[in-house]
């Protein structure tokens, strides 16, 4: 596996694949992988030829109260694993390589910003858009991979490819769940024994939204109304959000009749936990909705 830190390396490396006509994936990261990242790889490896990863904790998207210094990072660990699981090369530039001075245009998200995880995050988006945009000016992927965990981030790089004539498709890959439902999180291990049989309650608060859908129900502030009194009976954790909006625009809707996403937050003591399910006006689950 190839261990890249240079842009200049990596244009050269790119150039090679290029010239054999190889199909690119490319799985961008901030690294400290866990599972939803080697899934992400895994897919890639399933439809490319060749599958790329980056690791780079982007300053650009941290806010000035969040954690990019104390970010977790382990570099080692994370090239092994990149490697264990068939990825051809990994790119780790620094800081000074991907920005060599401050950044004097701004790419801005103008529509699905202020909602869900966005809205307590101003400028994060912006900042995702920012990277992501060298990131593909320089990998040249014929298809990216990203978690639908997070699909507000999904729904942003659907609108970045889109806006901006990218020919990348996006695949978007399903959460991976513990067999109780309960959705992977490198956060799960912050939650007390306690807290843990109640967090099952963010996915089946979910499906018991969906289930009102599939019976009929098309007013989404039912569904809202419902999952909140699910995840407040069952959970001593504080509700951050449930929303539901159409789905990648993160409009709101007054009737359920296109594909929409219906979205958690819940504050356990230690960890945030979020999860989501993205469904179409019968309530049949949408499995990687750009695929
Ligand atoms: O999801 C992440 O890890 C980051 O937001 C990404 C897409 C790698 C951009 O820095």
């Amino acid at each position: 596996m190839e261990i890249i830190r240079t842009i200049e390396e990596m244009k050269k490396y790119i150039s090679t694949i290029k010239l054999k006509n190889e199909q690119i994936g490319f799985v961008p990261t901030m690294g400290y992988f866990h599972k939803g990242h080697l899934s992400l790889m895994k897919e890639a490896k399933n439809q490319c030829d060749v599958v790329i990863t980056s690791i780079f904790v982007n300053p650009l998207q941290f806010g000035p109260n969040e954690d990019f210094e104390t970010y977790p990072r382990d570099e080692n660990r994370d090239i092994q694993l990149a490697k264990e699981t068939g990825v051809q090369a990994v790119f780790i530039p620094s800081v000074d390589e991907l920005y060599p001075r401050d950044p004097i245009i701004s790419l801005q998200l103008i529509e699905r910003t202020d909602v869900l995880c966005g809205r307590t995050r101003p400028g994060h988006f912006n900042g995702v858009l920012t990277v992501l945009t060298k990131l593909f000016h320089i990998i040249e992927p014929d298809r990216v991979y990203f978690g639908l965990k997070d699909a507000q981030q999904a729904a942003v790089v659907e609108a970045l490819i889109s806006d901006m004539n990218f020919p990348i498709q996006l695949v978007g890959v399903e959460t991976e769940r513990e067999e109780d439902g309960l959705a992977k999180s490198s956060r799960n291990v912050y939650l007390s024994g306690d807290e843990r049989k109640e967090a099952v309650w963010l996915y089946k608060a979910l499906e018991r939204g969906r289930k009102l859908l599939v019976d009929g129900e098309k007013n989404p502030a039912i569904i809202v109304k419902e999952v909140k009194n699910a995840l407040t009976k069952n959970t001593n954790g504080t509700i951050d959000y449930v929303e539901m909006y159409n789905y990648p625009d993160l409009k709101p809707v007054e009737r359920i009749d296109q594909q929409v996403i219906l979205a958690i937050a819940v504050h356990f003591t230690k960890a945030r936990l979020i999860d989501n399910m993205i469904f179409d006006e019968s309530g049949a689950i949408i499995r990687g909705p750009f695929s």
